[in-house]
């Protein structure tokens, strides 16, 4: 039987992807925390998970180096979700997307085009354009609090979860662009052709399916 493969992103989605999967019964035949290897077997035969970046897990998945993925819903929304099936919230690693600033930012830049820094592009493109609102994109990939402190930007979109961060850096948050959580992904291509396999895959996800 060929295995299927599961994409995980180290960091918050493997913390909380793996005690789902320990309720299902798999285990990772490594601790994906104390080693360098990328693909590691399970404790089922027939299933191997793949170490990425979380940025990837569509990516692999889209282009079926994965058959399934856990991914956030941010990322799938950069990403575009081509390809892929998004059958399961697994309502885990949540927080929300939004816009923030130094207090007064928006009324300051009111008359002008909006200077937006984020990682998010696509996504806060999107936002704005759907408001018919003139903006100029600062593309960054982290420390995104930094912008409006500097000067380079107007708003960041950012992801918040406790708050902490933008507080640390006197930033508030104006707008909530869309609530976040991470998704189980499937190849459509795998879904057809592995389809009993993977629908168990999914139930062995759902949270109360364990008992
Ligand atoms: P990369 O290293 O590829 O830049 P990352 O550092 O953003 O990725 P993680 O921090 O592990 O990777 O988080 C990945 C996902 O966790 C995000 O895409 C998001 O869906 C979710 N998440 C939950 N809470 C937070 C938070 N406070 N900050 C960032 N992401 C969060
Ligand atoms: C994330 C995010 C915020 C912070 C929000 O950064 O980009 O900076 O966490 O969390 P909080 O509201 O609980 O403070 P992360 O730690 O992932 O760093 P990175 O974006 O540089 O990877």
């Amino acid at each position: 039987m060929t295995q299927l493969t599961l994409a995980l992103s180290k960091g918050r989605i493997l913390e909380a992807t793996l005690p789902r999967l320990a309720e299902a019964g798999i285990t990772p035949a490594i601790d994906p925390d104390q080693s360098r290897e990328l693909l590691i077997n399970t404790s089922r035969d027939d299933l191997r998970l793949l170490i990425l970046r979380a940025t990837d897990v569509p990516t692999f998945v889209a282009y079926g180096a994965a058959d399934m993925g856990v991914a956030g819903k941010d990322v799938l929304l950069e990403h575009g979700g081509r390809d892929l099936y998004e059958p399961l919230d697994l309502g885990i690693a949540g927080c929300r997307l939004v816009v923030a600033g130094l207090p007064g930012a928006l009324a300051a830049a009111e008359r002008r085009p909006l200077r937006v820094a984020t990682k998010f592009v696509g996504i806060a493109r999107d936002y704005y354009a759907r408001q018919g609102r003139q903006i100029e994109i600062i593309k960054l990939y982290g420390s995104m609090e930094l912008a409006p402190i500097v000067g380079l930007a107007d708003v960041i979109v950012d992801l918040v979860d406790t708050g902490n961060t933008l507080k640390a850096n006197g930033l508030e948050a104006f707008e909530t662009i869309q609530w976040i959580s991470a998704r189980l992904v499937v190849n459509k291509a795998a879904q057809k052709l592995e389809n009993e396999r993977v629908r168990e895959l999914i139930n062995a996800f759902e949270p109360d399916a364990n008992g």
